[in-house]
């Protein structure tokens, strides 16, 4: 898990990247992340006519630092001439993504009544050119595009199958893949045979994603489908230290609640940085539960940091908490 492979000809320096997750891969928790092991970052899927329309918070979503490299961007829309126009405008700005992904795999209803994410998996002619045209526009700058699929629009489809060595054949660099049915949303278990399948129909590498949760069996996957990585998601959400114990193959205990407040204090700090105490204390609502929830801290006080509104009173009581606790 620990060697280098490449996507182009950018250098990824380990098989354990992080997910793209909308709401949560914020820069400072790419970098919270980073800091982990992860040996790439994406970010949250940006919408390409945010991008045309000027959209401000679009543009934030594009911001990153130096040290999240390698970085890929992810673009979500339905239409090959709006993507293009989109990738172009990333690969023009001063800081230059490593890589743009291609979104093909959103369940969301939103998304897919527009037509994107994984809604391209209904139209392969369409998923094509919105590829080509993402490989085009972003080929100027000399960066590598990836697609991120789903297996499929209803459970026992194949399309990501069908339709990956065609994208491999206008261009994609690497192709990661959920293999789960859109309509399914997170239900079930994810079908690594698909993924399997998907190694053996491409030259380009394979990203795994789905469940991947627990050491073993996701060591198991990766041995059993020949993937090139595995991509982190809700497993490493409250649980950073997979991606250490996925590096080193061994399982390991969670950390004592001393270390998981210690890591969680961290972070707050880096989403300050990001978005100011108020904006922190509540982005980091979400993230509280998914911490403390497995280290047995009652679901009360939870609730009380929860209903914390800014970073400082936050990292008090967090820090109060492993006082009480040590
Ligand atoms: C909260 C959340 C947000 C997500 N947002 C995105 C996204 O913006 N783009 C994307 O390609 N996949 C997104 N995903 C899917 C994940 O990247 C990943 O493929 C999926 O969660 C399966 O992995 P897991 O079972 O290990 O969680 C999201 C998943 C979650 C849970």
């Amino acid at each position: 898990m620990r060697r280098a492979f490449c996507i182009g000809e950018v250098i990824i320096p380990n098989r354990v990247v992080l997910a793209p997750m909308a709401g949560l891969s914020t820069s400072a928790y790419r970098r919270h992340m980073k800091a982990h092991g992860v040996g790439m970052v994406t970010t949250e899927m940006v919408s390409a006519y945010g991008l045309m329309f000027g959209n401000v918070r679009t543009g934030e979503y594009l911001d990153f630092a130096d040290d999240e490299r390698p970085v890929a961007v992810q673009l979500f829309g339905d239409s090959p001439e709006v993507m293009g126009r989109a990738a172009e405008g990333v690969v023009s700005r001063p800081c230059i993504p490593d890589l743009l992904d291609v979104n093909m795999g959103c369940p969301v209803r939103k998304v897919m009544k527009t037509g994107a994410g994984a809604a391209l998996l209904g139209d392969a002619d369409k998923a094509v050119a919105v590829a080509a045209a993402v490989v085009a526009a972003a080929g100027q700058a000399g960066v590598p595009v990836t697609v991120k699929l789903r297996s499929g629009l209803r459970p026992g489809d194949r399309i990501a199958v069908d339709l990956a060595p065609r994208l491999q054949e206008v261009g994609v660099q690497a192709v990661g893949i959920h293999p789960r049915a859109a309509s399914e949303y997170y239900r079930g278990t994810a079908d690594h045979d698909i993924t399997a399948a998907l190694v053996r129909a491409l030259d380009v590498p394979v990203l795994a994603s789905g469940d991947i949760s627990g050491v073993e069996s996701a060591l198991a996957v990766f041995e059993a489908t020949g993937a090139a990585a595995l991509m982190v998601a809700r497993g490493v959400a409250g649980n950073p230290w997979l991606v250490g114990a996925l590096l080193s193959g061994r399982s390991a205990a969670r950390p004592p609640l001393s270390e998981v407040v210690a890591d969680l204090r961290l972070l707050l700090a880096r989403v300050v940085d990001e978005r100011g105490p108020e904006r922190a204390a509540r982005w980091m609502r979400k993230l509280l539960g998914w911490y403390l929830r497995p280290s047995g801290v009652a679901a009360t006080k939870i609730e009380h940091l929860r209903s914390l509104p800014d970073a400082r009173l936050l990292d008090a009581a967090l820090a109060e908490l492993a006082a009480e606790t040590a």
